[in-house]
């Protein structure tokens, strides 16, 4: 028996092996040059978030246009401000509830990125649904299916609809935030968490035949694990926890950063894991 690869060619019937890495000191205190990223435009999910907010700052003072995906207006408008404060381009927002949307709403965020735009650099997954901490087998339905929409189908959906558009530019990166936590009680978040892990890998390995000239791949696709960031996601599963006995999320954005950069070209597909 055998199956017919969507590149062509059949499907290999081999154990994939994750490519996993540590996080390098080097990664961690990697920082773009200033306007580096200047005519560029990246778009980060979870905008509004801890570690979104961090990549947007770190991205606006590199010269990008990033546009700022998130579900509430008001804090969009926050980062917004934020942003043209200290001096980056004006960036754009995408109102968007991931529990609500569909591959077509998506398919229809990456059209108006192309018709503004005609370019998309980069896209950074960094929005994520908590939900309730409980076992799974009493776990509230609703917010079981909530952590899929939002951590694994939103992401899923909106990967494909940007690729094509990541294709036409060079250097361009997909970068999934992933978080190591199957143990118990963590419940949907944990479960899919560890499918984004799944989703990261298979993406990469499934567009791997995509190459620029320089046989580079055109899109480099990786999933990074950051260790402990002081946010509201970070406060509401460790609320016992103290303000000092985690980072601000800025020093885990170093690794995201590399990435971004193409700092290895030929990379993709790989797990960075803080340690
Ligand atoms: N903090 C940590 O210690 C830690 C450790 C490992 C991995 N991570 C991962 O790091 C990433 C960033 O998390 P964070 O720590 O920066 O947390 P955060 O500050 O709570 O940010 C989460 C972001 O996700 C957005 N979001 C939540 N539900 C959404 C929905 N239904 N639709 C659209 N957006 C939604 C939030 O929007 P609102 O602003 O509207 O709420 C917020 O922008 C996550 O993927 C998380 O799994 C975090």
């Amino acid at each position: 028996m055998s199956a017919q690869h969507p590149k062509g060619g059949k499907i290999p019937y081999t154990q994939s092996m994750m490519n996993t890495s540590q996080i390098s000191q080097s990664m961690r205190g990697y920082a773009f040059e200033p306007k580096s990223w200047e005519n560029r435009v990246v778009l980060i999910t979870g905008a509004t978030g801890g570690l979104g907010a961090a990549l947007c700052h770190r991205l606006g003072k590199a010269g990008a246009t990033v546009i700022l995906m998130g579900r509430h207006r008001a804090r969009l408008e926050g980062i917004y401000d934020e942003l043209i404060a200290a001096g980056a381009p004006e960036p754009a927002m995408i109102e968007q509830d991931f529990k609500e949307t569909t591959p077509e709403i998506l398919q229809g965020s990456a059209d108006v990125i192309m018709q503004n735009f005609s370019r998309l650099d980069a896209l950074v997954h960094t929005a994520a649904h908590l939900g309730e901490l409980t076992p799974i087998q009493v776990i509230d339905d609703a917010q079981w299916r909530e952590a899929f929409d939002v951590n694994v189908h939103a992401a899923r959906d909106l990967t494909m609809a940007c690729l094509p558009l990541l294709s036409q530019t060079t250097r361009a990166s997909v970068l999934f935030t992933l978080d190591n936590r199957t143990s118990a009680y963590w419940g949907g978040y944990g479960v899919s968490k560890a499918a984004v892990t799944a989703l990261t890998t298979m993406f990469a390995d499934e567009t791997d035949n995509l190459l620029d000239d320089n046989q580079h791949p055109k899109v480099a696709i990786h999933g990074v694990q950051p260790g402990p960031m002081r946010t509201r996601l970070r406060r509401r599963a460790f609320s016992g926890e103290l303000e000092h006995e985690s980072p601000l999320a800025d020093e885990q954005a170093g690794a995201f950063c590399y990435l971004m950069d193409r700092v290895e070209p030929n990379a993709s597909g790989t797990i960075w894991m803080e340690s």
